[in-house]
């Protein structure tokens, strides 16, 4: 059996007691299984908190951050930068499409924040919603890199890609680089093995069903 990565991407949620709320109730049920990475990313003020709480301390979970500077320290208000991640985190996600969209990220940013990423030793999960997005990307990457392959239209719409075709597209990306390819976009405890047994699909990159324990835990058990 291969092995797989299952990311939760918590995006703008949660406040610390809900946090505690997961933590307590996700170790409650959860079972190590080597063959799955677990990949928790909550909000920057979450992260010290749970990681504390899980981090090498249930087999196989890591933390990531859902952001990083594009620069390195020093004035930049505001800013969390790749070696402060360095402490809690082991992946960090970059590329998001909502932060394309709504917070102007371009390909120059996108490079930046991989490039001080890879020097802290974080491995960068780069998502992209097509492959013309990889273009620009890929003179930066190394194998620590993971892409996490989102279409736009799957993001939180009830309707995830087509499983054969997302193999595909991944196939295509691993053909060219040793990279993992994970997909993301409306997975569900239902639909997360139609992913996961694909041959060339490395895991999962979940967000709104990652939020409650419960679901969370039967993605992984399903994948
Ligand atoms: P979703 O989000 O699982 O809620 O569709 C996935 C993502 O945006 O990473």
């Amino acid at each position: 059996m291969k092995s797989l990565i299952i990311a939760a991407n918590w995006k703008s949620n949660k406040t610390l007691d809900e946090d505690d709320l997961f933590v307590s109730k996700f170790i409650n049920s959860y079972k190590a299984n080597d063959l799955k990475e677990i990949i928790i990313c909550p909000s920057f003020t979450g992260i010290s908190f749970i990681s504390s709480k899980l981090k090498g301390n249930y087999g196989k979970i890591s933390i990531g951050a859902q952001n990083v500077s594009s620069f390195s320290q020093g004035s930049f208000t505001g800013e969390v930068n790749a070696m402060q991640l360095k402490d809690f985190c082991s992946y960090c996600i970059v590329g998001h499409s909502e932060r394309r969209i709504n917070f102007s990220e371009d390909l120059s940013i996108i490079n930046d924040k991989i490039k001080n990423l890879l020097e802290a030793e974080i491995a960068p999960i780069i998502c992209v919603s097509s492959l013309d997005q990889l273009d620009g990307i890929l003179s930066s990457i190394n194998g620590k890199s993971i892409i996490a392959y989102e279409p736009l239209s799957a993001i939180g719409s009830k309707d995830p890609a087509n499983p054969i075709e997302v193999n595909k597209f991944s196939r295509e990306i691993k053909e060219k680089f040793d990279v993992k390819v994970l997909y993301g976009g409306s997975v569900n405890s239902e639909n997360v093995s139609d992913f996961t047994n694909q041959d060339s699909i490395d895991g999962v990159l979940v967000g709104g069903e990652s939020l409650d324990p419960i679901s969370f835990l039967k993605i992984i058990e399903n994948a």
